[in-house]
This record gives C-alpha cells, structure tokens and sequence, in this order.
C-alpha cells in the first residue's frame, strides 16, 4: 500500500474544496511509552504501540486555503524559500491531495515558546490534516484523521487528540488498525517541565535514527514486548491515578528505548553531559523523597514529570524549565477548534 492508496481508501476522490479557507489547531505530544522503530517506512506504521500526553494549547494552528500559483509556506510569520526541507515536506503531504493544478497556501504557528525544546512535526501534521478535513469538508472521524496525521509524521497521529493518547501499532500491511485513539481521562495535576540544555543540533534525525536502530540493534529485539508491557502499566497507573507507578514506567521506557539505540552500530547517541546532569538531579530529587521522573526522546533535551504540589521544588532545581499543564482548559480527547 502506498500513502496515495491509504489517502483514497478514506476520503475516495473527493478532492473538491468545499470552502475557500479551513484553520485547525493541534496540540504537541510527549510520549510516556515510546514509538521507536517502523514496520513500514513509508506509511510510518510503527513497530510497537506507544502512548501519549498531549501539551494542552502548546502546539501548531494552521490556516489553509487553496491557491492559483505554486504552495506558499508561511511558517511563524515568515514566508519560507521552496526549497527549504519544512516547505518541501510539507508539499510533498499536500501533493497527496492536491486537486489537479491547485497551489496550497499554508500558514503555520506554533504556540511552542521558542527554546522549550519540544518538536513541533507531530503538531503540525495532525494541524494540517485537520485543516484539510475541514477545507474538502470530508467530516473524518478521529480515527481516520489520525491515520492522514500519521503520513507526515508517525508520532503526528496522536496529535490529533488532547489529554492522554494511545496509539495502536496495528497488524495490517495497509495500516488502516494503525490510528490513535484518546484515553478519556483527566490529570489536572500532572506538570511536565520542559528544558532546554543545549542548542546543538541532533546527529541524527529520528527516521535515520531508527532505521539503524532496527537493523543493527541487538537490544532492540526486546524492545516491541518491552514497550508492549510498559503500555498496559501505564493504562492501569493512569486508571488508578498512581503518580509514581507512571513516573517509574516513562522514566524506564525512556531509558529502554535509549538502550536499544546505544546498542546500535554506529551508536545512535544523543546524551550531551548536560543531559546527565539532569537525569541525576532528578534522581537526587528523588531520594529526597520528591515525586520527580524523566523522559527524553530523540535528543539531548530532558523533560520532567510531577504532580502540582511539587512545583516549587522543581522551580528551584530546574530555573530554565517551561511548566506545562497538559490539561489546562482543554476538553479531552477532543479535536480542537
Ligand atoms: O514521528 P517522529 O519521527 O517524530 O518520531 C518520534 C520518536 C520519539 O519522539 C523518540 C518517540 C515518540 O513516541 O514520540
């Protein structure tokens, strides 16, 4: 199956715009159990499920609307050159349903404060699909948005929700099982710190990542059963509301995934000693009987988990961090408006 044919297995050939204008909003996630390694490269169809807290009103509004000329790509108020890589991806998406000799003009923020170190790819490929759900008025459930989401970035599929996010690996050659779905429960205390430790760029992206991660890693072997078991725990921590059993499974998956890429050949290694530093004042924290745990992804930045009423402990050992209420004034599950 190609991404054309999963596009036209959901919204057939209705490539007619029923409006002029469509405007979407959504939101960054950060994955508790992690989505690392593809069954299949192109339609991003993860080895292992994987789940997700999405960061409330922390993530990309897109207003889209069709053109006459070539694909116009303003991104944060600034019109990009064609050949810039953000510009290029995101034509090749919309080529998947560009109506015959339509341009795109997209117009892309990101409510992410600069500096919090927090991808935006996820956010703005599930804001896209819903902005072009609402310019060709399909009317797609959430299930098929997150599928559409996922073509331009795999961890975009669970953008597509706010609150807490499963995302189903699936089984399917054609991925149609592999969608997101939301948990439908609230944590108004949770907090997620965010810090930035160093502005160096990654050595290497996250598709080259895991590529080299699936095809040298002996670890890795372990890693679908391993994620898989981590998953359900953190259902049954979220469920009972049991702060440290999900803290204690994210931090370990986080490290677990981070295994299997140090097993790699080359290594896959993103650490920077200031990462470590991080992971060590948490720890520190931590035996002083502080709620504190991490999680990192795909690059040298560390983000801290905890509860509301450990917030100015977490000010005074991390002064740099974004605190981010993940469900501040949001309704969960929800597409945004
Ligand atoms: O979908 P991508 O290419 O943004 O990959 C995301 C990979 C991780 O951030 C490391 C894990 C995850 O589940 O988000």
């Amino acid at each position: 199956m190609t991404k054309q044919e999963t596009v036209r297995a959901l919204i057939g050939d209705r490539l007619q715009p029923k409006n002029s204008r469509a405007e979407a909003f959504a939101p960054v996630n950060i994955a508790l159990c992690k989505y690392w390694g593809k069954r299949n490269e192109e339609l991003n169809l993860p080895m292992n499920g994987s789940l997700s807290v999405s960061l409330g009103r922390l993530g990309t509004r897109t207003r889209l609307s069709i053109t006459e000329g070539g694909d116009e790509v303003i991104l944060n108020g600034r019109k990009l050159a064609q050949e810039e890589s953000f510009a290029r991806r995101v034509s090749a998406y919309l080529d998947l349903f560009r109506p015959p000799n339509a341009g795109f003009r997209i117009e892309t923020e990101n409510t992410i404060p600069t500096g919090a170190g927090l991808a935006s790819s996820a956010s703005g490929f599930a804001a896209l699909a819903m902005a072009l759900n609402r310019l060709f008025g399909w009317e797609l459930d959430g299930r098929a948005l997150s599928i559409l989401a996922r073509l331009g970035s795999g961890s975009a599929a669970r953008s597509v929700f706010t609150g807490f996010v499963e995302w189903f690996a699936g089984e399917r050659k054609d991925g149609l099982d592999s969608y997101a779905a939301p948990l439908s429960i609230e944590w108004p205390e949770l907090r997620i710190g965010a810090v930035v430790l160093s502005a160096v760029a990654k050595p290497i992206g996250s598709t080259a990542g895991m590529k080299q991660t699936v095809r040298t890693s002996l670890f890795y072997r372990l890693w679908p059963q391993r994620a898989e078991n981590d998953l359900a725990e953190l259902k049954r921590a979220i469920a009972a509301r049991d702060f440290q059993l999900l803290g204690t499974i994210a931090e370990a998956n986080a490290l677990a995934m981070h295994a299997t890429m140090i097993d790699s050949r080359p290594p896959v290694f993103y650490w920077l000693p200031e990462t470590i530093s991080a992971f060590q004042t948490v720890w520190r924290l931590r035996q002083d009987g502080v709620g504190i745990y991490f999680t990192i992804d795909a690059g040298a930045n560390v983000k801290m988990l905890f509860l509301a009423h450990n917030l100015n402990v977490v000010r005074a050992a991390f002064p740099q961090a974004e605190i981010i209420e993940p469900f501040a004034s949001i309704e969960i599950g929800k597409e945004q408006p």
